[in-house]
């Protein structure tokens, strides 16, 4: 069967063939999952001490990233009876871009919010396990969440900006965290975060015009500069351009890879063309496990488990 190419030279055709794939019955293995060891909820612990993991399974790869900004230990999530995520481990860098991918359903979605706590806002999600952001609990009791969103900051598939202008879009988060005191400070941030999402020549003269008046990708560009405006160190991206045509995309994708120079970035994305282009590490989630994660271009070319290889050629999802 013919590879697809993601675009790592002639060889990336050529799947390894040798027989070191794993075949762990993934799906049984949902069943085996001990509630008692999940269920110890350390939320109220300011404890930032790096659990082992259960067990349970182990991820493929390397978990750990050279610079950690965000990282998860035992991370399960369990939404009333059901869990949706089993023993998450894993690192998110600075200086990196990490692709979360995986069929549908297979909790991606669901760990992103766990990294910055907005699956409280839903009431029957339940999260054990250790979420550290530079080694502190994000769930600690102690953790003021809106200070964590304004750390951890997220860009959702479907662009959302405030029914606001342009200008009010990206002030809005400075002006709560008292980051700009002066209108000149303001203008400042605004017009640098403006900037540095590539959308000022766009909007330059329309800056007091509603957000949602603009078009879809320029909006997604908003809702970047509105994110990087209170100066995150982590940014969380679901499926970004998933509602954006080939030239909106191009230009989100040139601002993640810019955007890397300064910030840690999890992206979520349901093209693996899109996770070759603009991640350096990918991690391949399949039913609320992390089964491998590790170089993008070894997961598309050289992955090690059978799940992964099924996906990235295709076979499944
Ligand atoms: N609010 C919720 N209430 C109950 N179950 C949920 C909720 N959100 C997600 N789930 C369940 O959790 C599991 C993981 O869902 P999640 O949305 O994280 O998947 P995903 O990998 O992001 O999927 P997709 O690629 O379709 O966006 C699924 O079984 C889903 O039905
Ligand atoms: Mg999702």
């Amino acid at each position: 069967m013919l590879q697809p190419d993601y675009g790592f030279g002639p060889e990336s055709t050529h799947m390894r063939s040798d027989a070191k794939k794993s075949v762990e019955p993934v799906a049984a293995d949902l069943e085996r999952v001990d509630q008692e060891d999940a269920a110890s909820d350390p939320s109220g612990s300011d404890d930032a001490g790096i659990a082992a993991p259960s067990g349970a399974y182990a991820t493929i790869g390397d978990i750990t990233a050279r610079d950690p900004v965000m990282t998860v230990r035992a991370g399960e999530v369990f939404y009333g009876e059901s869990q949706a995520l089993i023993d998450i481990n894993l690192d998110i860098g600075r200086h990196e871009v990490v692709a979360m991918i995986g069929p549908s359903g297979c909790g991606k979605s669901t760990f992103l919010r766990c990294l910055n706590r907005m699956n409280d806002t839903i009431e029957s999600a339940r999260v054990t396990g250790e979420f550290l952001l530079h080694g502190e609990n994000i769930y600690a009791k102690k953790s003021d969440v809106v200070s964590l969103r304004a750390r951890v900051g997220m860009v959702f598939q479907k662009p959302n900006p405030f029914p606001k202008s342009i200008y009010e879009n990206v002030a809005y988060g400075p002006r709560i965290h008292g980051l700009a005191v002066s209108r000149a400070e303001m203008d400042d941030v605004v017009y640098g975060s403006l900037e540095r999402a590539g959308l000022i020549d766009e909007v330059r003269d329309r800056l007091d015009e509603p957000g949602t008046g603009l078009s879809g990708g320029q909006q997604q560009r908003l809702c970047i500069a509105r994110t990087i405006a209170v100066n995150p160190e982590v940014i969380l991206m679901d499926e970004p351009c998933s509602a954006l045509d080939p030239i909106a995309t191009a230009k989100i994708e040139d601002l993640i890879d810019e955007l890397s120079q300064n910030y840690a970035i999890a992206i979520v994305t349901h093209s693996m063309h899109q996770a070759a282009r603009v991640s350096q590490r990918t991690a391949y989630f399949h039913l609320g496990r992390l089964i491998e994660v590790g170089p993008t271009d070894k997961i598309f070319t050289n992955p090690v488990h059978r799940l992964t290889e099924d996906y990235v050629t295709g076979r499944f999802g």
